[in-house]
C-alpha cells in the first residue's frame, strides 16, 4: 500500500504517520488515536481503527484479537435535536 494512502478520512491521517509513530514506539491504539486523533471522527474509527490495529499487528507481531480498539464513549450529556434546530435559526436571523 502507497504510504500516502489516507488512513483515516475524518482527521486526514496518512499510513506514513501511522507507520513514523509504531516505529518511535506508539504502540496502541489509544496512543496513537491521541497524538493524531485517529477514530475521533465522525465515524468514530468504524473506517480506520481496524487498519490502525493491522499496522500494529503488523509490526508487533501480535495478532489483531491480542490488541485493543480504543474505548468509545458517548457524549455525556444527551442534546435534544429541538434545542440544536432552535440554535442554528437564531444564528441564521
Ligand atoms: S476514518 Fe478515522 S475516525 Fe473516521
Amino acid at each position: 500500500m502507497d504510504e500516502n494512502t489516507i488512513i483515516c478520512r475524518c482527521s486526514d491521517v496518512t499510513l506514513k504517520e501511522i507507520r513514523a509513530l509504531i516505529a518511535q514506539g506508539y504502540l496502541s491504539f489509544d496512543e496513537i488515536k491521541r497524538i493524531t486523533r485517529v477514530g475521533m471522527g465522525p465515524c468514530q474509527g468504524k473506517t480506520c481503527g481496524q487498519l490502525v490495529l493491522r499496522e500494529i499487528a503488523n509490526a508487533t507481531g501480535q495478532s489483531m484479537a491480542e490488541l485493543q480498539f480504543h474505548q468509545l464513549r458517548p457524549p455525556v450529556v444527551g442534546v435534544k435535536l429541538h434545542l440544536i434546530a432552535e440554535e442554528a435559526e437564531r444564528h441564521e436571523e
